[in-house]
This record gives structure tokens, C-alpha cells and sequence, in this order.
């Protein structure tokens, strides 16, 4: 039986703000998406039967259907129903090492290692824009996931438009285990709080669109001016969740009064990092505030900015 073994990183935002509503439901938003070397790693096996089987340890990972990887092996067998008829369902293994509800876009990489191992085995010949149109129907930011890299994502977050590479950039991730933000709640009291003030009008929004492209951000990234770049962090979600979350505001507030380059929450956390130009002082501000929070819940990781989405895992095919 033949399988694909694939490594699904990990994304950090480095800017996340909100734009205004759209006719679908979903906020327009303009963001700056950045993948990190921390990954899953999804097999997808064939398994010769009518079925897809999701394999995951992680106690806090559903195997069922709720899963978002089996809902992308639905959706490629809804849309090519022959190819399955001919290779059959498959096995999907996900060794979890990215924290779950973290902001850190963990459920929607393993989606789109599924799409991309399925095109595979299946054989289907998809161009990038059709795969990029099934991965928007599945989540947000699940196109993101399969190009990865540094990115400008407007729309729903599923519009793209890739960005010079940020190099030499390390960031530590903390996470308390046991807390996990749900994105629907992050945006819909964004949505009650903040609304009265969203950009309703199109001239309106396009006006603000094309002030993002030309944005103190996305120059930085252009110049490959990190410093400039750190100073530009922001997320919107942080003014509610923040609040909501008193012991993410303490983590936020740790970090910032340790020298580092920058901080923010990821996404809509809880997860929040902060940037560094070495792993030396990553594990440094790591000691620095594990000693200061003194915390057993509180989780530590440490990544390098890379500029890949979903590639097949080294050395196993
Ligand atoms: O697209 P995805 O399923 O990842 O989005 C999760 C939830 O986040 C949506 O149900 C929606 O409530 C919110 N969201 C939003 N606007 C976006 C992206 C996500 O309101 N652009």
C-alpha cells in the first residue's frame, strides 16, 4: 500500500487586524501569516477499504469525523468520486507536537497535509488554484498552510499573496496546557464589542485594503528590515481576549519586560510568543519567564521562522 508522510507546520501571526464584515459572514481581514519549524507529522496511508481512519494519541484530538483532516479527505473524495471508486480510502496518522486551540493553526496544517498526500496517492494532477479553492472551502487559513512561508492573506485570511522570506528570526511559543480559545468565540465578541466601527462601504474597504499592501509591515518585510518588522506586530484579537484571559495578558506582559525583540498573542490564541535573533536567547527568555510565572501549566516551545508549507517528511519515501 502506498503512503505519504508529510510535515504540516505550525503558523504565527505577526499581524492580524480586522477590517469590517463580510456578505458571508466571515470578518475581512488583513494579516500577516509566518510558518515556524514547529510541526505535526501526518501520514496518509492507503488502506485499501471504502473508509478514512484518523490515527492521533493526543488526547484532546478528535478521531471522528469533527476531525478537520477527515473532513478534507471527504471533501477530495465528494469532488472526485472515480479516484476514490479506483485507490480506495486511507489512513491518516497525526503525531502531534503542535499544542491544540493555540492560535497556532494546528487543525487546519493537518487539513492540508491531507489534501496534499491525498492528491498524491490519488494521483488527481491538481493545479496550485485548485487545490488552493478546496483548501479555502474547508477553513480560512488552510491555503496559507499548504504554501506557507511569510504572507500577506486579506479576504477571509484565504486571499494570498506571498512575501519576501523573514530569516534569522527564532521565536518561543508559551501556551498554559490547559486553556484553549475557541476562534468562533474570539471573533464574535470582537464582532459585539468592536462592530459599530468596521468598514461597511466597498470604496471603503478597498480603500483600506490597498493602505495594508503599501503598510509599515509590509514594507519592512520587502526591505527584510527585521527590526522594523518587530515594531509592527499588532493583533487585534488581543483586545478581547486579553481581557478574557487574565493569566495570557500576565504571560504577554512577562514576556514584554524581558529583552526581546517583540511580542504578541498568536492568532486567536491563547498561545503567545515573542521573537528573538538567536535559539541562545530564545531558551535564555525561556528560563527567564518559566522562573518568573513558575507555572507547571505553562508550556514552552522554541522554532525558527521557514519559508515552506506542507512538504513530504525527509527521508522516509
Ligand atoms: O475559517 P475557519 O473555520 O478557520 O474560521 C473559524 C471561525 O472564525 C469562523 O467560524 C468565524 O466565526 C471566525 N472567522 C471570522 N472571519 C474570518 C475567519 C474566521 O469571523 N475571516
Amino acid at each position: 500500500m502506498r503512503s505519504y508522510s508529510l510535515i504540516a507546520p505550525a503558523k504565527i501571526n505577526l499581524y492580524l487586524e480586522i477590517i469590517g464584515d463580510r456578505p458571508d459572514g466571515y470578518h475581512e481581514l488583513s494579516m500577516v501569516l509566518q510558518s515556524i519549524d514547529l510541526g505535526d507529522r501526518v501520514e496518509i496511508r492507503a488502506n485499501g477499504t471504502e473508509d478514512f481512519r484518523i490515527h492521533c494519541q493526543h488526547p484532546e484530538v478528535p478521531c471522528d469525523r469533527t476531525n478537520l483532516a477527515y473532513r478534507a479527505a471527504e471533501l477530495l473524495k465528494t469532488n472526485y468520486p472515480e479516484a476514490f471508486e479506483q485507490y480506495g480510502g486511507a489512513d491518516i496518522f497525526i503525531d502531534k507536537q503542535i499544542p491544540v486551540a493555540a492560535g497556532l493553526a494546528g487543525g487546519s496544517s493537518n487539513a492540508a497535509a491531507v489534501l496534499v498526500g491525498l492528491e498524491m496517492l490519488w494521483d488527481l494532477g491538481l493545479t496550485q488554484p485548485e487545490l488552493h479553492d478546496l483548501a479555502s472551502q474547508l477553513g480560512s487559513d488552510i491555503p496559507f498552510c499548504i504554501t506557507g512561508g511569510t504572507a500577506l492573506a486579506t479576504g477571509r485570511g484565504n486571499e494570498l499573496e506571498p512575501l519576501p522570506d523573514l530569516e534569522g528570526l527564532y521565536v518561543i511559543l508559551a501556551k498554559y496546557r490547559s486553556l484553549g480559545v475557541s476562534t468562533a468565540w474570539a471573533y464574535q465578541t470582537y464582532r459585539q464589542q468592536f462592530g459599530s466601527s468596521y468598514v461597511r462601504e466597498s470604496p471603503d474597504l478597498a480603500a483600506r485594503q490597498k493602505r495594508v499592501h503599501s503598510g509599515p509591515i509590509v514594507k519592512a518585510i520587502a526591505l527584510r528590515d527585521e527590526m522594523k518588522v518587530v515594531e509592527c506586530l499588532h493583533n487585534d484579537l488581543e483586545k478581547v481576549v486579553l481581557p478574557e484571559y487574565p493569566q495570557v495578558l500576565k504571560l504577554r506582559q512577562t514576556f514584554e519586560q524581558c529583552d526581546v525583540l517583540g511580542t504578541l498573542m498568536s492568532g486567536s490564541g491563547p498561545t503567545v510568543f515573542a521573537l528573538t535573533d538567536s535559539r541562545e536567547k530564545a531558551e535564555q527568555i525561556r528560563a527567564q519567564v518559566q522562573n518568573t510565572l513558575g507555572n507547571p501549566d505553562l508550556n514552552f516551545w522554541i522554532a525558527k521562522f521557514i519559508n515552506t508549507g506542507i512538504q513530504l517528511a525527509p527521508g522516509v519515501h
